[in-house]
């Protein structure tokens, strides 16, 4: 497995690369990998030829500097799964690199699909990932790009606008991994302590009760809310960010409970922030 930092290490490669006809897989990420992450890499290892993965936690999407301050670190070990699972170059550049002091900020967004969820919340979240997303996409040049779908605002966010900008090249979405206990997997769980990862798992209960619910005839989208979020806060320390109805292509509320929706939901468990989603089907 090949690592390199610098931009003309990473374009040198990806030149011989693309004279020899291969085709490149781009799995962008902030490190501290786990197996979600190696999802991303076997889905591109039996899409394309050559499959690179980034490393790098990009400042300009945390519009909480905390945040960004916590954001786990663990590059040993993230090297060490990417060589394990097949990977054929990772990135790691560091901000610098990303980000030179003389060039003029730019900024990206696609307001319908910010307006709600993390877009709503987190105020120049997306402009930041969508610019990060654009310099590593014309970096790697990929003709397949692979993103986690517990991002699912992210997801749909970046398809749209590789779709309206002309990208040449398609997103593909990898279904959420999650833990025994449903937990979906996220970077940030190895900051939770014994107590509120288990308080986290109240989130993957709160889907299968919404299931329940809806195929047990629910279709008040107003009571559906309260039933889920009197499950999620009752006798839990947790705090609700957002728990929202969508539709999951224009990501606009629902006030209707027909056809398929996206129940996505943002909490806080202690300081640290989870979110995950599930696209329901409802019964006619
Ligand atoms: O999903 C992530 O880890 C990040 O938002 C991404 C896509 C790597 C951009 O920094």
């Amino acid at each position: 497995m090949i690592v390199v930092s610098k931009i003309d290490e990473l374009k040198n490669q990806i030149y011989d690369w693309k004279k020899q006809g291969k085709t490149i897989g781009f799995c962008p990420t902030m490190g501290s990998l786990h197996q979600g992450h190696m999802d991303l890499v076997q889905t591109s290892k039996s899409k394309t030829d050559k499959t690179i993965v980034s490393i790098f936690i990009n400042p300009t999407q945390f519009n909480d500097p905390k945040d960004f301050e916590k954001y786990p670190v663990n590059t040993e070990n993230d090297l060490l799964l990417c060589e394990k699972n097949g990977a054929d170059m990772v990135f790691l550049p560091d901000v610098k690199t990303m980000y030179p002091e003389t060039k003029t900020p730019i900024q990206i967004s696609i307001p319908k699909l910010q307006e709600h969820l993390c877009g709503r919340t987190r105020p120049g979240h997306f402009e930041g990932v969508l610019q990060i997303v654009t310099k590593l996409f014309h970096l790697t040049e990929p003709s397949k790009a692979f993103f986690g779908l517990k991002d699912y605002q992210q997801f749909r966010v970046i398809s749209a606008m590789v779709e309206n900008l002309n990208f040449p090249l398609e997103v593909v979405g990898v279904p959420t991994r999650r833990e025994t206990d449903g937990l979906a997997m996220s970077s940030r769980n190895v900051r939770l302590s014994p107590k509120e990862r288990e308080t986290a798992s109240l989130i993957p209960r709160m889907f299968a009760l919404a299931k329940k619910t809806i195929l047990s005839g629910e279709k008040d989208i107003k009571l559906w809310k309260e039933i889920l979020r009197d499950f999620l806060l009752t006798g839990s320390s947790l705090r609700i960010d957002y728990l929202e109805v969508v539709d999951p292509i224009d990501l606009q509320p629902k006030d209707k409970l027909e056809g398929q929706v996206l129940l996505a939901v943002a909490v806080f468990v202690g300081e640290v922030r989870l979110i995950d989603n599930q696209t329901i089907e409802i019964p006619s």
